[in-house]
């Protein structure tokens, strides 16, 4: 099978192709060049429709985005332009090619987390920032103009690849330097790795529509800080504090837990719990277990 990876240079493009190693494999970004890979701006519809029929993709994950949630709200054109019509002008060129199954990942900010409750996928949703409302854009067209897509909702990654929450809490911990974490932002922390190996069974298996797909459970970036800590044997002086007293340019939801109801209720659950998840990682992607 010809597997196209958009994204390809980001955290979870790196576990994509960890996971489909093993298939055709074509890794696509705006700076990746080499063997198997090509440059793809996704905003660019022209170059992009040359990209799917030169390779001829029969399954295309989007791992693209603009993702950096607080950029996004003083360059809302641009989070627009690559996360809403970017992505639709994905699911223009798979629909174009007979059978090409096309998976969008999408993120838990579509809901406000007002109701303090976790989300499945019928839930009514209301992004209170430009991310969000522009990945909600995204779904929407890829929804309407990808007849065979998935749109794979996911939350709070970290993986081997970029800077990212879990990789931060282990270096201050390392240095010995205190951490402070909100104990009031309530997500389900998910391996990026995980996230690909369920792409994967989403494409040979997953009908089309909208999923849930992260780590089992929840938890406060507080208590996700400790448990990163205990798993990695470090000692850290760790305080909660509210996210009230954190200044950022975007608003986010304070409880955006997640239920994989619908993989539940089709392919079968074989995420995880986030804490088996991520002493996974810190053994075997940091070899925590391994350090003197
Ligand atoms: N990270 C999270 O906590 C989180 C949570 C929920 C949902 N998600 C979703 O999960 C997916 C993967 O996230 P991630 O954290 O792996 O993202 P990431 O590490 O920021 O990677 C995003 C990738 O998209 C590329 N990109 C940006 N604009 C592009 C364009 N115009 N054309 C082609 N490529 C472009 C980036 O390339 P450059 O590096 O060159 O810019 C980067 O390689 C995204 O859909 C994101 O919205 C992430």
């Amino acid at each position: 099978m010809r597997v196209l990876i958009l994204g390809a240079s980001g955290m979870l493009g790196f576990d994509l192709a960890r996971v489909f190693s093993g298939r055709e494999l074509l890794l696509s970004d705006l700076k990746i060049e080499g063997k198997n890979s090509a440059t793809a701006d996704i905003t660019d519809l022209i170059s992009l429709r040359k990209l799917f029929k030169d390779f001829k993709p029969e399954a295309v994950v989007n791992a693209s985005a603009y993702t950096d949630v607080d950029a996004c709200e003083t360059n809302p054109e641009l989070a627009y332009a690559v996360n809403a019509d970017g992505a639709g002008n994905i699911a223009f060129c798979a629909n174009e090619l007979p059978n090409c199954k096309l998976v969008h990942v999408s993120t838990d900010y579509v809901f406000d987390g007002l109701d303090g409750k976790p989300h499945s996928e019928s839930d009514t949703v209301n992004p209170l920032g430009i991310y969000g409302k522009s990945k909600l854009e995204g779904e929407k067209k890829v929804r309407a103009l990808a007849k065979n897509s998935v749109v794979a909702r996911t939350a709070l990654l970290y993986g081997r690849q970029k800077i990212n929450f879990v990789k931060k809490i282990l270096e201050r911990a390392e240095k010995k330097l205190p951490i402070t974490v909100p104990d009031d932002m309530i997500g389900s922390p998910t391996y990026s790795l995980e996230l690909a190996r369920i792409i994967e069974r989403l494409i040979d298996r997953g009908e089309p529509g909208i999923y849930h797909t992260v780590n089992k459970g929840w938890c406060s970036r507080f208590d996700w800080a400790k448990k990163i800590c205990a798993l990695a044997g470090l000692q850290a002086s760790i305080a909660p504090i509210k996210s009230a007293t954190l200044i950022s340019a975007a608003p986010r939801p304070l409880f955006s837990a997640l239920l994989n109801k619908k993989l539940e209720a089709t392919i079968g659950d074989t995420m995880k719990p986030w804490e088996e998840a991520l002493a996974e990682f810190i053994s075997k992607d940091l070899n925590y277990n391994a350090r003197p």
